[in-house]
């Protein structure tokens, strides 16, 4: 079994990343690691942050580890709110008011036009490898479903006509940025332990 520290706390994102991992691999959460660090994500790219993420936790632990960064990206709003998605509306992140800001600035905008970016940075052996995913679709008009985080509830995902908020984890999953990122990661890890 190989061990990974995934450097979040956010019990959706280990879920998800747990979900997608085949047999072989366990991931564990900073909380699950002992580790109640908050890391900075003070970077200007989703790619830098990811990056300062997995090297804290490889320098704290000196353990195989990974870590993601996410956003979303809009293109009436030349790419916000980025790599400020979890903080959009105020420096304390909310979900609510985050969509609710979002919505608001595309109020009467023609182009809904979105997509999702996850970056992960793997440090395994001391050695980074960075995987990107991306999800594109569109902002919905008002907020749909309970289910998932985030922006989920107003983001509709080419192929679908139902938010993700609408969707099971397993429906997500079929379109989930964070899924196809996995899906390299995983490649590489396999590749590496040479099954
Ligand atoms: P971070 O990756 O933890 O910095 O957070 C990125 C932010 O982007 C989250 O707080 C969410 O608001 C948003 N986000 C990232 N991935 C998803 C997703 O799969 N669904 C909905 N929102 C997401």
């Amino acid at each position: 079994m190989i061990e990974l520290i995934f450097a979040t706390n956010n019990e959706h994102k280990v879920l998800e990343i747990r979900q997608a991992l085949p047999e072989g691999f366990s991931i564990i959460s900073l909380r699950e690691a002992g580790i109640l660090k908050d890391i900075p994500e003070p970077h200007p790219t989703l790619e830098a942050n990811a990056t300062e993420k997995s090297t804290v936790i490889y320098q704290l632990t000196g353990k195989n580890c990974f870590s993601e960064d996410s956003g979303l990206e809009t293109e009436a709003l030349n790419g916000a709110p980025g790599v400020r998605s979890a903080r959009f509306a105020d420096d304390e992140p909310a979900y609510t008011s985050n969509t609710d800001k979002l919505l608001a600035l595309l109020r009467n905008q023609g182009n809904r036009k979105a997509r999702f970016k996850t970056v992960i940075s793997l440090i395994i052996n001391g050695k980074e490898q960075r995987f990107e995913g991306l999800c594109t679709g569109k902002i919905a008009e008002a907020p749909l479903g309970t289910g998932g985080f985030g922006y989920d509830p107003v983001f509709i995902p080419d192929g679908s006509d139902r938010t993700f908020g609408q969707m099971t984890l397993e429906e997500k999953q079929e379109f989930s940025h964070r899924k196809k990122a996995v899906k390299k990661l995983v490649v590489y890890l396999k590749e590496l332990v040479g099954s």
